[in-house]
């Protein structure tokens, strides 16, 4: 059975992160602790899901504040229930498809001219001869194409 009220270092331990850490996302608002009467931290399990679904977010480069605005449709009065991550999820779901997408065509065409007008790939003077590209915007055209 699960200790209900966990401590700053068990959580640290058992998500795979700093202690420091866990202070930094309390600032920014992305988790709550309360005090026990020693005057120490203590944190509901559910802390553990939301650390997690940080570092992953953080990972697709996701921002903290986006996180932060995502976190909050989930309640804070309670543990959130499947229900509520659903929501959280189709809410979420088309910005982390867009980044997922970008991502994938990064991969795909790191390798080949992204539009940029560096011009310094073989195949830029046929993707992009005399940097054409650079009339339909700024940055790697091909790569920010939707
Ligand atoms: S890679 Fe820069 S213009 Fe082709």
């Amino acid at each position: 059975m699960q200790e209900a009220n966990l401590s700053v270092g068990h959580v640290a331990k058992r998500a795979g992160v700093k202690v420091s850490t866990l202070h930094f996302y309390e600032d920014k608002g992305l988790i709550k602790s309360w005090r026990n009467t020693g005057n120490q931290r203590r944190y509901k399990p559910e802390v553990l899901r939301r650390v997690s679904v940080i570092k992953a977010a953080q990972k697709m480069g996701v921002s903290l504040e986006e996180i932060k605005q995502a976190f909050a449709n989930l309640p804070n009065n309670r543990t959130p229930t499947k229900e509520d991550w659903d929501k959280l999820a189709s809410q979420w779901r088309e910005s982390l498809n867009e980044r997922i997408n970008y991502m994938q065509r990064l991969r795909d065409l790191l390798s080949g001219c992204i539009g940029c007008g560096c011009l310094s790939l073989n195949s830029c003077p046929i993707y992009n001869p005399e940097d054409e590209l650079a009339n339909k915007g700024s940055g790697p055209v091909i790569l920010d194409k939707k």
